[in-house]
């Protein structure tokens, strides 16, 4: 699988990440990471535990794939395509603030991205999602609907939900990823996190 930092990109086999992976009990997996803002926050508040983060896009990954963390890890990959080498491995994943592609495929129009989970976690393994009005409005939903489409679509495939709540701007400032601060200042500041649990 390709792994970036910085502006160089390498290739890492199971052996590499194994490697990489002695030691850590929890593997967690941010999927649409953005540019890795969230992932380089956890990895500095949890250093016992590894974070990776998954995007299609290098660009904005540049800055923050360079910083020194022993504990983290940036992938280049479409979701639909989760590396191989990941499976049976993640603990817990997050998908904050999803659109294009990534959304759709939560959505259900999609089965691979939700049959990949179901191989990379662990058992018990749990999900978190935050979604946002604006990305569903696009995808063709309402916050509400998408929402609740997307709960059906996990819970078909085996995720009970542990929890469906709202988040106002005030939960959106204080939670640590690029897009969240954007929304918490923007014109439509709704959004709704969803967890799951592998039965
Ligand atoms: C709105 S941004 C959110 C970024 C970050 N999670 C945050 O909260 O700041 C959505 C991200 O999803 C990524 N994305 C969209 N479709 C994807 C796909 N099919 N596979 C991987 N990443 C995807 C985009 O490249 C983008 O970085």
């Amino acid at each position: 699988m390709e792994t970036i930092r910085g502006r160089s990109s390498h290739q890492l086999d199971f052996t590499g990440l194994a490697e990489r992976l002695v030691g850590y009990n929890h593997i967690r997996l941010d999927l649409g990471t953005g540019d890795g803002r969230f992932v380089c926050h956890m990895a500095e508040k949890r250093q016992d535990r590894f974070f990776i983060g998954i995007d299609a896009c290098r660009e904005n990954l540049r800055a923050n794939s360079q910083r020194k963390l022993p504990n983290a890890l940036f992938i280049i990959a479409s979701a639909q395509a989760l590396p191989q080498e990941l499976n049976g491995l993640i603990s817990h994943v997050t998908i904050n603030f999803p659109w294009g592609s990534l959304l759709e495929s939560l959505l259900g129009s999609e089965d691979s991205l939700v049959s990949r989970l179901l191989s990379v976690t662990r058992p018990f393994a749990s999900i978190d999602i935050h979604l946002n009005a604006e990305a569903l409005v696009t995808a063709g939903w309402t916050l509400e609907s998408g929402a609740d489409q997307i709960e059906r679509v996990l819970n078909a495939d085996g995720w009970k939900t542990t929890s469906h709540s709202w988040m106002d701007a005030h939960l959106l400032r204080s939670f640590a990823t690029t897009w969240a601060k954007r929304l918490a200042f923007g014109r439509d500041p709704r959004a709704i996190q969803l967890s799951v649990q592998k039965e």
